[in-house]
Parts: C-alpha cells; sequence; structure tokens
C-alpha cells in the first residue's frame, strides 16, 4: 500500500496529516498512538504564560464552532519543561506553534527553542484573532510578515511555517512575503472572523464579542484561499480548515496542498485524522496514483 510519504520543508513525512494547533493535546495519546500522525503541532506557545481570555469563549453554531480562547498557554519555560519533553516520546516531526508581541520576542523564543532537541519546525502563528497587539497585528502586514520571516530564517536551521489569516485583502501577497523572507513553508488557514447573539438574553454569545470561526462551515473559504495561494507560491502548503474526512483533504491536496491538518474536527470525531491517513492510502491504491502526484493536480 502507498504510504503517502511527503517532503515538508526539511522534514520527511511518514503521512501528509497532522493536527491544527490548539485543537488536539496531548491526552489524544490515550485514544491512539500519536506516532502514525506524519507530525504533531502543540498549542500556540508565547513568551509567558496567558491565562486566556474569560468565558463564555466557545459556542457552537450550527456548521462550525466559535472561540476566543485568546492563546492560554503554560508559557515558553513551562512548556520547555513539562509538554515539550512528554512530545519527544512519539515517533514523528513536532512542529511548535509560537506567538509573540515583537519581533524581538519571536527570535528570543527561536533562540531558546533551537538549543531543545526535538523540535523539527516552527509554526509562526501571526493570524490569531483573539489576542490584541500580537497574531493578526503580524499577520495582516506584508511589509512585517517578511521582515518576521527574514529574521527568523535567518537565526534558525529548522523550518520554518508562517501560519497565515484569511481576514485581508490579498492573502496571495501575505503568502508572497513569507516566501520572500526565506519561509519554507505556509500554514493556511486559521479561524475567520465570527460572533453569535443570544436572541433572548440580547447579548454577545461570547464573552468577547467576536472570535474565531472554525469547522466545517468555512471549508469552502478555506479551499479557495489554499488554490490561491498555491498558485503563486512554490513552498509547501500545510492546509487546515473545516476538514472533516478524507474527501476534504482531497479536495485540499488537489488544489495545492502538501500536507492538511485536522482541526475543530477532533472535537467531533477524536480519530479523524487517523481515519484520513487510511483513506489517503486507500484513494492512492484505488487510482493507482502516487500521493505526490496529487498536490496540485486540478486541471
Ligand atoms: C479551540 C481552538 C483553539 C485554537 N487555537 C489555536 C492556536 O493556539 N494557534 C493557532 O495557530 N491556531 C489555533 N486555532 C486555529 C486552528 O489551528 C485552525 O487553523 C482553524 O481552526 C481552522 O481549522 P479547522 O476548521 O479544521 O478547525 C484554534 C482553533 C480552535 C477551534
Amino acid at each position: 500500500m502507498n504510504k503517502c510519504e511527503i517532503q515538508f520543508g526539511k522534514m520527511k513525512w511518514k503521512n501528509p496529516l497532522t493536527v491544527a494547533s490548539g485543537t488536539f493535546g496531548l491526552e489524544y495519546a490515550e485514544l491512539f498512538d500519536l506516532s502514525l500522525l506524519g507530525a504533531l503541532t502543540t498549542k500556540t506557545i508565547t513568551p509567558k504564560p496567558k491565562k486566556g481570555n474569560k468565558p463564555q469563549r466557545i459556542v457552537e453554531t450550527e456548521v462550525g464552532l466559535l472561540n476566543s480562547i485568546g492563546l492560554q498557554n503554560p508559557g515558553l519555560e513551562e512548556f520547555i519543561k513539562t509538554d515539550l519533553q512528554k512530545y519527544q516520546e512519539f515517533d514523528t516531526n513536532l512542529i511548535v506553534s509560537i506567538s509573540a508581541s515583537t519581533i524581538d520576542e519571536f527570535i528570543k523564543m527561536i533562540e531558546r527553542l533551537d538549543i531543545q532537541t526535538g523540535i523539527d519546525a516552527y509554526e509562526i502563528n501571526v493570524s490569531c484573532p483573539n489576542v490584541e497587539n500580537e497574531g493578526i497585528a503580524f499577520g495582516t502586514n506584508e511589509e512585517i510578515v517578511f521582515e518576521l520571516t527574514r529574521k527568523i530564517t535567518s537565526v534558525t536551521e529548522k523550518t520554518v511555517i508562517i501560519k497565515l489569516t484569511p481576514n485581508v485583502t490579498s492573502i496571495e501577497n501575505i503568502a508572497l512575503a513569507a516566501q520572500k523572507g526565506g519561509a519554507d513553508g505556509l500554514a493556511l488557514i486559521n479561524t475567520l472572523y465570527g460572533m453569535a447573539i443570544d436572541v433572548d438574553a440580547r447579548k454577545l454569545k461570547l464573552r468577547n464579542g467576536i472570535g474565531g470561526y472554525s469547522g466545517p462551515g468555512i471549508k469552502p473559504i478555506a479551499l479557495q484561499n489554499v488554490y490561491r495561494v498555491a498558485q503563486v507560491v512554490a513552498i509547501p502548503i500545510l492546509a487546515m480548515g473545516g476538514i472533516s474526512n478524507v474527501q476534504d483533504a482531497l479536495e485540499f491536496v488537489i488544489a495545492g496542498a502538501t500536507a492538511v491538518a485536522v482541526g475543530t474536527q477532533n472535537f467531533v470525531n477524536p480519530f479523524t485524522s487517523i481515519e484520513v491517513i487510511r483513506g489517503l492510502e486507500v484513494y492512492c491504491h484505488q487510482h493507482s496514483v502516487d500521493f505526490n502526484e496529487l498536490i496540485g493536480s486540478i486541471t
């Protein structure tokens, strides 16, 4: 059976599947062997611990999820002391997602992480809609994305993946800025802005009002973003946005993604990523096609 191995930046993946940052923690190891995944992606880590936003910060909608978690995480040092050790137990690539408030802070984080063992790549989260003065404040500006990427890629030998927001006028221009800055790959998309109202209370359902929208409802939007970016860049794309099954994953690959991530669907069915890996193998076998030939094969 075709094993669907891929090359993503400087990494070799045993299959093209990972999990979207913030939707999948180490507790999933109780359900299946995480070494089965092509890569593991951590929740976004920031220089200092973050409590995140106050509840209500998750709201279910008809076709997806609204969240305003606000990058809750234990901070860089605690991550290195605890979670990083645990992640190293798995025989797969480790992508550490990071965010910070200044370019200098990003560089300091990379320098600190670069001297640890077991990290294969950094996903640079410049696209979180739920925090002020970081995240999306970087990812909506071409010059900043270029400068940040250039500086990061000049201090590390590891694979650098820039995670893009769809909440921009031209995602192609931001993608090109990251590529020009030396990015090894791109991840897209982060959540879209969304909100919901409790009509009885006539109040916003999320305490923060506006949050990030994810899940099946955003799939067509994510797909066209991936397709558009794939037309203009030469670096690999890690696609995410409403992927719930193998058909969804295949659409993203055929549109130009080299790898895919399961996000919100992990909350519905924690085995989705494993099912997609198997489904891709079956598809390639049945269609007598090598997985790598499928990438961007839309006619
Ligand atoms: C509860 C929740 C937390 C998230 N936390 C992060 C995060 O820490 N860092 C990040 O880059 N993206 C985060 N995301 C965005 C996802 O990684 C992904 O880009 C987005 O949800 C689209 O994929 P999906 O529709 O498959 O969930 C989060 C999404 C959800 C639903």
